[in-house]
């Protein structure tokens, strides 16, 4: 049984503690309703310790959007898990925004070292994986993908999936309007992203891995993605900036089969 996931990657929005404060406190209500769904906020660095202010003694959950893997050092301008355990519960890591800014910093063998660290400090990875237009066009997503997670995995504590997070994130399908169907969603998580967490963790440690769809996912279409069986959940960018963020995490929690 896995519980769905709905978290919000706010990207670089909202950094000023006013504006963050003004849409969580309209959000936390609704949010905290939910009982089928988790749901999580990952703001930028600059407001994570007042939305944990805001947060703590609600079910919401808080997240950072990257960290380094080092527990301290001459790391100008990153911060460490040791700094975010104890703020916050999740890290998103990977993202493909970064993977294409960060260089060195967003290797496959750098989103290890921070999945690792993750795990080890308490905190629960999100980690983004997913094709670009041309790899897709070039039938090359398959191969690609799973690589990724492969990558990613290696060294991870079979133990440990629970607490590990997998997203699945076309590149094509970011910030575009132009989100996977559910169907091929779906398949690609269901054969490929599970597939790729089960030879790295074996098949039970997969069954119990959530994996979220993210891409241009909305309060109109994330009642089709949750009633994918594969599909744990959203990774949410531009529908997560507004008070209607909380009618898509509503959508999402009715619409998760209880026997999932
Ligand atoms: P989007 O972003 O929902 O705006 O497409 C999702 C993401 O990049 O995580």
């Amino acid at each position: 049984m896995r519980r769905p996931l709905i978290a919000a990657n706010w990207k670089m929005h909202l950094g000023r503690a006013e504006e963050a404060l003004a849409l969580v406190r309209r959000l936390r209500p609704a949010l905290s309703a939910l009982d089928s769904v988790d749901v999580a906020i990952c703001p930028p660095f600059t407001v994570l310790a007042s939305l944990a202010e805001v947060l703590r003694n609600s079910p919401i959950g808080l997240g950072a959007q990257t960290m380094h893997w080092a527990e301290s050092g001459a790391h100008t301008g990153d911060v460490s898990p040791a700094m975010l355990a104890g703020l916050c519960d999740y890290a998103i890591l990977g993202h493909s925004e970064r993977r294409a800014s960060a260089g060195p910093g967003a290797s496959d063998e750098a989103i290890n070292r921070k999945v690792l660290a993750a795990v080890e400090h308490g905190l629960t990875p999100i980690v983004c994986v997913g094709e670009s237009a041309a790899q897709r066009e070039a039938g090359e997503t398959h191969g690609f993908v799973s690589r990724q997670v492969a990558a990613a995995l290696q060294g991870v504590d079979p133990a440990a999936a629970r607490r590990i997070v997998l997203a699945y994130e076309p590149i094509w399908a970011i910030g575009s309007g132009r989100a996977a169907t559910p169907a091929e969603a779906n398949r690609t998580i269901g054969i490929t992203v599970r597939g790729a967490v089960a030879d790295s963790l074996g098949e039970g440690a997969a069954e119990l891995t959530r994996i979220l769809y993210g891409g241009s996912v909305d309060a109109d279409n994330i009642t089709d993605f949750m009633h994918m069986p594969d599909i744990d959940g959203a990774l949410v960018g531009g529908a997560s900036l507004s008070p209607d963020f909380a009618d898509l995490a509503k959508a999402a929690a009715a619409a998760c089969d209880p026997n999932r």
